[in-house]
């Protein structure tokens, strides 16, 4: 090998700075994953070579980074979505599997042309009607036997992602967590009803479904393509007019649109009777 693609190939396989676990963010907290980085990691390991993972919320990438670790070799290819980029750390710019999409991961979902998904992570906002849409959106990307992962599936009692918010807050909002949303969307209301602090393991006909309550927790769902769960939810235009109405409360009209954010209801759910 030349001395030019020597550099190239070291270059391609640690990074800039020498390692894609490099970051520059000083003490900061880099994420709140916590022991769920590794289990994300031990999921890629059950995935063959040349699988798909998506990653929606990115941030500093932590957990991205859990998803491209052994990418190079085991020749996945790994997709961040975000609003914005600015924070991502970890030489992940430069990875040569990890592939930025800047928008909103509704609306990225709703024109995924990229194939089958095997790995899905949601940590957007944590919401129900945001993670309602998301799932709506990507789920039918996933293939047969793939993972839908969630993380902050177990929150505090009373406790919600929009707490900070001044004008929430003034109206008394409390917008149910991402748990529901996974409740509902998969038909396990009973299941998060009687959660207890041990989580809890479901397996039916299609589902495969582990729900690990520490760190915020995280339900991993691994989903066997012989349902649609779009059905489980009557009026898809409500969750979508929820979403909107959550999105509105943070972003103006301006900011919206810079970030591309499509608010339009779903319309042709395709949903089977
Ligand atoms: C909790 S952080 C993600 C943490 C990350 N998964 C980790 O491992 O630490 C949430 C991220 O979601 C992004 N986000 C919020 N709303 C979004 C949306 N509608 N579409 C895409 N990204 C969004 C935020 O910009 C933020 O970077």
């Amino acid at each position: 090998m030349s001395p030019d693609a020597q550099a190239v190939a070291t270059w391609g396989r640690y990074g800039p700075t020498g390692s894609w676990n490099h970051t520059t963010s000083g003490t900061c907290t880099l994420s709140d994953l916590g022991v769920h980085l590794l289990r994300l990691h031990a999921l890629t390991q059950r995935c063959g070579r040349g699988s798909t993972f998506v990653d929606l919320g990115v941030a500093h990438g932590v957990s991205s980074l859990a998803l491209a670790l052994d990418a190079i070799d085991r020749d996945h290819d790994v997709y961040g979505v975000d609003l914005r980029f600015a924070d991502l750390g970890f030489d992940l710019r430069a990875h040569p599997r990890y592939h930025r999409i800047r928008g909103d991961s509704v609306t990225v979902g709703s024109r995924w042309d990229r194939g089958g998904i095997d790995l899905l992570v949601l940590d957007t906002l944590h919401v129900e009607p945001q993670v309602l849409c998301e799932l709506h959106r990507w789920v039918p990307h996933v293939r047969p036997g793939g993972y839908v992962v969630v993380h902050d599936t177990a929150w505090p009692p009373g406790s919600h992602d929009l707490a900070w918010h001044a004008g929430a807050a003034a109206a008394g909002t409390v917008w149910p967590t991402p748990d529901r949303a996974v409740a509902r969307f998969f038909g396990l209301e009973e299941h998060f009803a009687h959660a207890t602090h041990t989580g809890f393991h479901h397996v039916d006909d299609d589902l495969e479904v582990t729900h690990h309550p520490d760190s915020w927790g995280m339900t991993v769902v691994r989903v066997g393509g012989t349902r649609d769960y779009r059905a489980n939810i009557a009026d898809w235009d409500a969750v979508f007019a929820q979403r909107a109405a959550v999105l509105h409360t943070l972003f103006d009209e301006a900011t919206l649109r810079w970030y591309g954010v499509d608010l339009a209801p779903p319309g042709d759910v395709g949903v089977p009777p």
